[in-house]
């Protein structure tokens, strides 16, 4: 069988993000037989500007998602919404409709705040923008972790056993969900 290939985008710029921390669990809890790799180029894009070709990040951007049969986001919450720097990414991954990457690309959120809706709301706005681009976004399970620094160690090492058994159900349903459509 072929290795499915997944790629991870975490929405925070931190270097000690709990949503990056979140992501590299989700990478280990893959099932045998995916690859897993993550993109970090969300600072190297300049403001979404409909004039400009597509500048080489988001060339380097919109190949990797092409790459890959599957995507993972981590979505952090700001201000009740998705961070800017993400909302952005995707702006120029959107474009033009036609041909963008996220077209018919399976996907899945996960989240981490330190607040108690776990990014809740974010996740429901990523959703609603994803339906533009007709991304199959996967439903459940959702991952949703409230008081995250009180799961994850200094290392960045998620330490709550129910989160974890979470985020292995998580990664098997995402392979599932991406074998539901064509594997490269
Ligand atoms: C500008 C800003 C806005 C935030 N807004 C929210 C929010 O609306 N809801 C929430 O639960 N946490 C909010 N937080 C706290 C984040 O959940 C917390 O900083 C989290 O660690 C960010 O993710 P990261 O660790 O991956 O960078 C906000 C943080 C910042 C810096």
């Amino acid at each position: 069988m072929t290795a499915v290939k997944v790629l991870g985008i975490c929405g925070s710029t931190r270097k000690s993000s709990l949503n990056r921390a979140l992501l590299r669990t989700v990478g280990e809890h893959l099932p045998e037989g995916t690859v897993f790799a993550t993109w970090e180029g969300l600072e190297q894009l300049p403001i979404f500007n409909s004039d400009l070709e597509d500048p080489t990040p988001v060339m380097t951007l919109k190949s990797a998602i092409a790459s890959a049969d599957g995507v993972v986001f981590a979505v952090p919450e700001y201000n009740y919404s998705i961070p800017g720097g993400l909302k952005n990414a995707l702006d120029w991954v959107s474009r033009p409709p036609i041909s963008s990457p996220l077209r018919g690309k399976p996907v899945a959120l996960v989240g981490a705040a330190t607040g108690i809706s776990g990014t809740m709301r974010a996740q429901l706005h990523m959703r609603q923008m994803l339906v533009y681009s007709d991304t199959p976004c996967m439903s459940q399970p959702e991952v949703l972790i409230p008081r995250a620094h009180e799961r994850f160690d200094k290392a960045g090492v998620l330490t709550d056993e129910p989160t974890r058994q979470l985020i292995g159900r998580f990664a098997s349903a995402f392979v599932a969900h991406i074998r539901r459509f064509e594997l490269k």
